[in-house]
């Protein structure tokens, strides 16, 4: 197969991605450009994503963004061969941005259109920094939107979920706790800081789903929310100081222990020997220094994305993309739409 230039699009959620790469004839895929614009500045006050703002952010961001990556890459735009975009899961609105975007750069460069799944893209991303994947994996994807567990065969062609949370993202428990703390949005960055100085077992926070009766894949995160809730309201009804670094460092390990844990089982139980965990929580301090402990005792080899490549992007879905034209995949037709629930 010829070598080909692949484009990326990105507008799930707050984040306008648009990144480059190139396929090689023998089906690796490098990097050549990730330009990002991000919103939650916009979104800090309400300490959440608004959908409406993403909207009209990425709508505002897109042609900038798409400027940025190709004076990175120093391509042009007639050197594009293919044109792949997040067609869900994500907000309505904002992906309807990046699909709109899409369907008109592929419709006027006369090239083929893949609408992709943002979930495989999470995973696709990390062959871009650690090489082709092997033949089955497991992913665990992390972020404010999501925390499923699942069985790759074939990043382009077979997702299978075997696991998924059953109320609150890891991501989201992690900007709920930092909101009740009065730390600032998206709460995993302050978090995992406060806890480097904090006392990790000074409070014994429950760890969801993990009883001998309960799904051995699924995860459950309100629960350890609630628990740091209570706890600190306790706390400031007696007039006791909150110690903000054992809070963070005892939520941050109730959460790591029960990811990193059920992540092993889920790879003993399928007998795969490779697990990348990815999304925005994966730049997690703790949720990876303790994966990387549990995968090696378990003799599996534990692939972690750079952050930046981690949180969504553009490079992601053009690497999807890129492995789809591998497979020789059948491109989108132009009437593709948004489907904010795509499964995977
Ligand atoms: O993948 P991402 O950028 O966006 C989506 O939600 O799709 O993930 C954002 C989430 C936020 O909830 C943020 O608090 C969390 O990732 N996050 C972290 C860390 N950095 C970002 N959580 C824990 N520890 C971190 N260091
Ligand atoms: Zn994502």
């Amino acid at each position: 197969m010829a070598e080909r230039i692949v484009l990326g699009i990105e507008s799930s959620c707050d984040e306008t991605g648009v990144g480059l790469v190139r396929l090689d004839a023998s089906g690796r895929v490098e990097l050549l450009a990730d330009a990002v614009a991000s919103s939650v500045d916009q979104h800090a006050r309400f300490g959440g994503v608004v959908p409406e703002i993403a909207s009209r952010a990425h709508l505002e961001a897109m042609v900038p963004t798409m400027r940025r990556a190709l004076d990175d890459s120093g391509l042009r735009l007639s050197d594009v061969d293919g044109v792949a975009v997040t067609a869900g899961p994500g907000l309505a609105g904002a992906l309807m941005v990046g699909v709109a975007a899409a369907k008109s750069y592929a419709a006027a460069l006369d090239v083929p259109l893949y609408g992709v799944n943002h979930l495989a893209g999470h995973v696709a991303v990390d062959t871009l920094e650690h090489g082709p994947l092997p033949e089955r994996c497991l992913a665990l994807l992390v972020s404010g939107g999501h925390s499923q567990l699942l069985l790759v065969e074939g990043v382009a062609k077979s997702l299978t979920q075997i696991g998924s949370t059953i109320d609150d993202a890891a991501g989201e428990a992690y900007d709920k706790v930092a909101r009740l703390l009065e730390l600032p949005y998206p709460g995993g960055p302050p978090i995992d800081k406060h806890a480097e100085r904090g006392d990790p077992s000074a409070i014994d926070f429950p760890r969801g789903l993990t009883g001998p009766r309960d799904s051995r894949h699924d995860f459950s995160f309100s629960g350890v929310k609630t628990a740091v809730a209570r706890w600190v309201e306790q706390a400031r009804r007696e007039d006791r100081a909150v110690p903000v670094n054992d809070v963070c460092a005892s939520f941050q390990e109730a959460v790591a222990d029960v990811l990193t844990a059920k992540a092993v089982r889920a790879a003993q139980d399928h007998e795969i020997d490779t697990l990348v965990i990815s999304g925005g929580v994966a730049a997690n301090s703790r949720l990876s220094a303790l994966a990387a402990e549990r995968c090696e005792a378990a003799g599996i080899t534990l692939r972690v994305p750079r952050p930046r490549l981690c949180t969504d992007n553009g490079a992601m879905i053009a690497a999807l993309g890129a492995h789809v034209v591998a497979a020789e995949g059948k491109p989108s037709p132009l009437t593709l739409g948004a489907d904010p629930g795509l499964p995977v």
